[in-house]
This record gives C-alpha cells, structure tokens and sequence, in this order.
C-alpha cells in the first residue's frame, strides 16, 4: 500500500465582503501527490463550498496559483513533499495583489486587459527549426492553416503576487505584462508609450522574485531590465536626432 502522510491544512476563505479567515482541515495524502490533489480531496470529502482554481492539471493553464506555505506556486505541479513533511502542515492562500473572488480564487482579469494593451500575443507561429511539431506539420503537409504554440506565459499571476512594487503600487503595470511587451516589442511606438512611464518599466525595484517564482522560466525581471535599456537606448537616438528603432523597421 502506499505510503500515507497525515497533515493539517489551513485554507485562507474569503466569500463576498466577509473577512479573511482560516479554516482547518486534515486529510491523509500520499507525500506524491501534489498540493491541487489535496485541495480537491478537500473539496470532495471535506467542504463542497471551497472556490478554487484548476483546469489543465500540466503547468499550462495558469489557473491553480495560490501561496503555499508564503510561497507562491503553481499547485498542480507542486508535490506535497516538497512543501511540508508527515505530521507538517499547508497553509493554502490566495495570491496577493489581486482581487480575490472567493477562497482561493483571484481576478486575473487586469492581467488579461494590460497583456492585451501591450499586444502580447498568447500564441506565437510554430518556426520551421522547432522540432518535431514542424516535421509533424511538414509531413501531415494537408492544411494551409498556420500553426501556432502558445507563448511562454501561461498568465497565472505568481509574479504579480510576489512583487514588492506591485505590493505598494496597484496602478503598476506588473512583471509579467512587462515581460510580454518586452516579447512582443521589438516594439511600435504605442507599446513604448505605455510601459515607458512611471507605472512602467522605472517601477520595478529589481527585486528579481517575479524570476524566482515565474513556472515558465519567463525571467520578467531580466526582460524589465532589457526593456529598459531599449527605452534608453531609443532615448539616446532621439536626443541625437536618430531615427528610433521602428521607424528604422517601417
Ligand atoms: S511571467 Fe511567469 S509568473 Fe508571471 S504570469 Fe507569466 S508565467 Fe506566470
Ligand atoms: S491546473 Fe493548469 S496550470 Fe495548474
């Protein structure tokens, strides 16, 4: 029979303008599962009433974020071994710097909204050098459609909840939005004109935790950083009379 772990849980619920509290759970749970399977035994031996996120249970979705244990992570991925011990507990938590709908559940909708307003594509063409899906398109040769991926950031909102500047400055544009328009850039004057600004790419404090926690190796803080030195670069060439970048493209 499998090994089994006693734990306590501790699941932080909020519904409508009640306040915050905690309720108390214990379940035993094999330390291979991970920390979703344990929310969902929750919720179907313990309490139907508890909100969560899930969808894809593979990392790709980007709807099961919430802190474990003070630590953001993307539950459906996280194994309860590497979270706590037998005996231990798990204090499950909404993200923060976001509003939360109920229990678990955030709003990602502004996440949504500004990765749309820096044109970041959720999907990117499949290139010709990307491996086996190319050679499966290439030999399937029956469509003309073109194929697409999608783009490295799966929107779950990890990045957002552990940045500092975030934290402080709700009108700030966020790691990962800053990182899509770094993707997308190369980027037109519009692009430019929104992340150039005091709730831009000068907010971040290069505390580096949105890389730390990012479970698509995103890395948003290196791309704010190189966001900036093209926003100063482009600086420079208009102080010089330059034409900017783009321009340069058109
Ligand atoms: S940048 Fe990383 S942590 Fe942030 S929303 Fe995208 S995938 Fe999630
Ligand atoms: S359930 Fe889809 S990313 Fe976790």
């Amino acid at each position: 029979m499998s090994e089994k772990w006693s734990l306590h849980i501790e699941v932080q619920r909020q519904k409508g303008k009640e306040q915050p509290h905690f309720d108390r759970f214990d379940l035993e749970i094999s330390p291979e599962a991970t920390v979703l399977d344990a929310v969902e035994m929750i919720w179907a031996f313990k309490d139907r009433s508890l909100c969560f996120g899930h969808a894809c249970h593979h990392s790709t979705c980007g709807a099961c974020g919430m802190r474990v244990n003070g630590v953001e992570k993307l539950t459906c991925i996280t194994l309860i071994s590497e979270v706590t011990q037998n005996g231990g507990t798990l204090r499950l938590q909404p993200l923060r710097n976001l509003p939360v709908i109920s229990d678990l559940v955030v709003d990602l909708t502004p996440l949504y909204h500004r990765m749309a307003e820096v044109k970041h594509p959720s999907v990117h063409p499949v290139e010709e050098n990307e491996g086996v899906a190319s050679q499966q398109i290439a030999q399937a040769g029956k469509s003309n459609n073109p194929y697409t991926r999608l783009a490295d950031c799966i929107e779950c909102g990890l990045c957002i909840s552990v940045c500092p500047a975030a934290m402080t400055s709700p009108a700030y544009i966020g790691p990962a939005v800053l990182a899509g328009a770094q993707l997308a850039v190369v980027m037109d004057e519009h692009v430019c004109a929104i992340v150039d600004t005091q709730n831009g790419v000068w907010r971040c404090h290069s505390a580096y935790e949105c890389s730390e926690v990012c479970p698509s190796h995103v890395q948003p803080a290196q791309r704010i950083m190189q966001l900036r030195r093209h926003l100063l670069s482009q600086r420079i060439r208009r102080f010089f009379g330059l034409q900017s970048l783009h321009q340069r493209k058109q």
